[in-house]
């Protein structure tokens, strides 16, 4: 039997691979468009282990499973023992029998690849602090299906150039060969491991990490993440002061001077008050938006979301390449 095939990283996979993985990502958009019915792994089982929270992903695994034919069980992080009174190692033997393949989103990479290497069964990483693979595919189908092609393109990511986002922007780009900026203030560039990564994996690319916004100029893709990201541990108002100035807003989607530019983010996004950590951040720090202005937002939201909805796709295509040959 052919063994399952695990989605950990990014560097795991080729170029080619990648670019297939987004191809068979918008097929299966396609099929679901046309309500062709696609149950191509009828009656395997996953577990979706969540130890952050999560609305996109979550619900990307269970649709996209259900679409497949399979049975998908939520093991939230108060429903298992892992981590508490149950080592990765034994929890990855036990679902590992059980299950055909393990979604987990957490904290630690070492954690998600312990998990495929003690459970024997494909495991996909829905979020750890240092990468967000699946979300790479949907972002890049995104891509392709706004501009038709992803060869030429010229992206941005704008804020904190430390996070999850912005490592597997920085490296899913080297490898595609697409040109990225990462634009930061100096404490918040990536770390030099993960330049390194990058330069190891650059497939042609243009990879620039800089503190200067003037950098957006030409840009197609406008990207941002959120300023704290789960888990992080950080004084708030140090944040605001450090990134303030590396806001999406209309004045930094002028500066790219390119009117065909797009605007990108992962989700979620502190573009109002409609949440209670926005409200709460309002009321210490008089700030009503943080790294995008609700202008901005809205005027790019068909992108914005036409992103989110290609994470159930992506997840599909991912989950079938993983276990079609089982
Ligand atoms: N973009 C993303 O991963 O969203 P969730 O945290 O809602 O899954
Ligand atoms: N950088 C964010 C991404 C959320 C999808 C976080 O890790 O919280």
């Amino acid at each position: 039997m052919t063994k399952a095939l695990s989605f950990l990283k990014e560097i795991d996979f080729t170029q080619a691979e990648l670019m297939d993985l987004i191809d068979l990502s918008l097929k299966f958009k396609d099929l679901k468009r046309k309500r062709i019915p696609h149950k191509y792994l009828d009656g395997l089982n996953i577990a979706l282990i969540f130890e952050k929270t999560s609305t996109r992903t979550r619900s990307a695994f269970t649709v996209a499973g259900q679409d497949l034919g399979m049975n998908v069980t939520y093991l939230g992080a108060g429903d298992i023992q892992l981590g508490k009174k149950e080592s990765v190692v034994d929890t990855a033997r036990v679902l590992g029998s059980m299950f055909d393949g393990i979604e987990y989103r957490g904290f630690k990479q070492e954690d998600v690849e312990a998990l495929a290497e003690h459970s024997g069964v494909a495991v996909w990483n829905g979020l750890t602090d240092t990468w967000h693979p699946t979300q790479m595919i949907a972002d890049f189908m995104t891509l392709k299906e706004y501009f038709g092609h992803l060869e030429g393109l010229t992206i941005a990511y704008v804020g904190d150039g430390r996070n999850n986002i912005a490592n597997s922007l920085l490296v899913t780009s080297a490898i595609l060969g697409i040109n990225v900026k990462i634009i930061a203030p100096a404490s918040l560039q990536p770390d030099p491991e993960i330049v390194t990564i990058a330069e190891q994996h650059n497939n042609g690319a243009e990879l620039t990490i800089t503190d200067d916004l003037a950098a957006v100029k030409g840009v197609d893709m406008l990207y941002t993440d959120v300023w704290v990201s789960m888990g992080e541990e950080v004084d708030f108002k140090e944040r605001i002061d450090l990134l303030l100035p590396y806001q999406i807003n209309a004045d930094l989607v002028d500066k790219t001077e390119n009117p065909n530019v797009i605007v990108m983010h992962c989700l979620p996004a502190f573009h109002d008050l409609n949440t209670e950590i926005a409200q709460d951040i309002y009321n210490k720090y008089g700030l009503a938006e943080l790294e995008i202005t609700d202008e901005v937002f809205q005027k790019y939201s068909s992108a914005i979301f036409q992103e989110a909805e290609n994470r159930m796709h992506s997840i599909k295509a991912i989950m079938y390449n993983s276990l079609k040959n089982l």
